[in-house]
């Protein structure tokens, strides 16, 4: 990926990225995740300190502090608290999530539930939820109403993509109500309160949302580009995942039509390696992947015209930047 994994891998030759802007900010989201991820159960903070450690991009923190700054916002504080609750809840989600998808790499380490089983995994997003509404539920009930959205959403979401899970019948419409909840909900929170924290006008919070939702969806269209394209060591995990676990991913969505080897494998109960291996060739010999692309960059122009209703300045710009950056990244 382009963007640097975390604030502490900035470099100072390496080029200007939206992350520098708010280094600082950024640095100090850091400091507060070490802080609350702290417990006298010592193997809470451990397995939490390794998927927080283990090169996540900081991104939704990263949304809230630029919309803060670029709408005028002073003093973080309060944005730094809600940076860092969103990643825990990112955090958590994704703990949970290796449980229900029997994910076994993240990051491209062996994940937490590879590492500690289900137990110690489910607890330990347990933990990081619960540390999360302990700082978000210190804010207004606007505030806490959006988080609290958004982890509802992500909930249905899982729920709605597991009843698409080896589906044919499954449609564009089904595939965006998926990455709306899934992925789109705390992009769009993150930048909501961002807003709401500068004091922005509700009209311009609202477009701050709407610019979120469209960077979630470019977000989740270009990771599952991604898991078709690899390679495996750049998107730390296997490619084809989606395929083998039957999750209606927007290049399948697509494709079911039109292309009998990928619906081949996304039916197949347990698909074997050369059906996943045909379907990839398949899917990366059409265009479909052109397809996902146009769609994804549709997306991130519509976040690029939300984000000019902000007044012009470096973060507005770093917005654009960080907008543009989920089409090119690698991982
Ligand atoms: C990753 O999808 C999954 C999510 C982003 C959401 C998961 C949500 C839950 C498990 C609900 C729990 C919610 C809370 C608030 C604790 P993926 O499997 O497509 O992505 P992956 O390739 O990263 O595994
Ligand atoms: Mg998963």
């Amino acid at each position: 990926m382009t963007l640097p994994s975390t604030v502490s891998t900035l470099r100072p030759d390496a080029p200007p990225t939206p992350l520098a802007l708010v280094a600082d900010d950024l640095a100090r989201v850091e400091t507060r995740i070490r802080e609350l991820v702290a417990s006298r159960e010592t193997r809470l903070s451990e397995v939490a300190g390794e998927l927080i450690g283990s090169g996540g991009k900081r991104v939704r923190p990263a949304l809230s502090l630029l919309v803060f700054r670029a709408a005028g916002g002073d003093d973080a504080t309060d944005v730094i608290d809600i940076g860092a609750a969103l990643e825990l809840i990112h955090s958590a989600t994704l703990l949970h999530d290796d449980i229900l998808d029997s994910g076994m790499t993240r990051r491209g380490r062996p994940s937490p539930l590879a590492r500690h089983g289900v137990g110690l995994t489910l607890v330990t997003g347990d933990f990081l939820f619960s540390k999360a509404f302990g700082v978000a539920g210190r804010f207004d009930a606007m505030v806490v109403g959006w988080a609290t959205d958004a982890c509802i959403q992500l909930c249905e979401g899982e729920i709605l993509q597991q009843r698409f899970r080896r589906n044919p019948d499954v449609q564009l419409a089904d595939y965006l109500e998926v990455a709306e909840a899934k992925t789109a909900s705390l992009f769009s929170q993150a930048a909501r309160i961002g807003a709401h924290l500068a004091g922005a006008d509700p009209a311009l919070v609202h477009a701050m949302y709407r610019a979120g939702y469209e960077v979630g969806l470019g977000f989740q269209m270009v990771d599952d580009l991604l898991d078709v394209l690899g390679p495996p060591e750049v998107i730390g995990k296997p490619v084809g995942s989606d395929l083998r676990e039957g999750s209606p991913a927007l290049p399948t969505v697509l494709a079911l039509p039109h292309l009998p080897a990928v619906r081949a494998a996304f039916l197949a109960e347990e698909p074997d390696a050369l059906s996943v291996e045909r379907a990839l060739d398949a899917l990366r010999g059409s265009t479909v992947l052109d397809e996902v692309r146009r769609i994804a960059e549709e997306r991130i122009r519509s976040a690029r015209a939300e984000l000019d209703r902000l007044p012009p300045s470096a973060f507005r710009d770093g917005l654009h930047q960080l907008a543009d950056l989920v089409l090119e990244r690698t991982a």
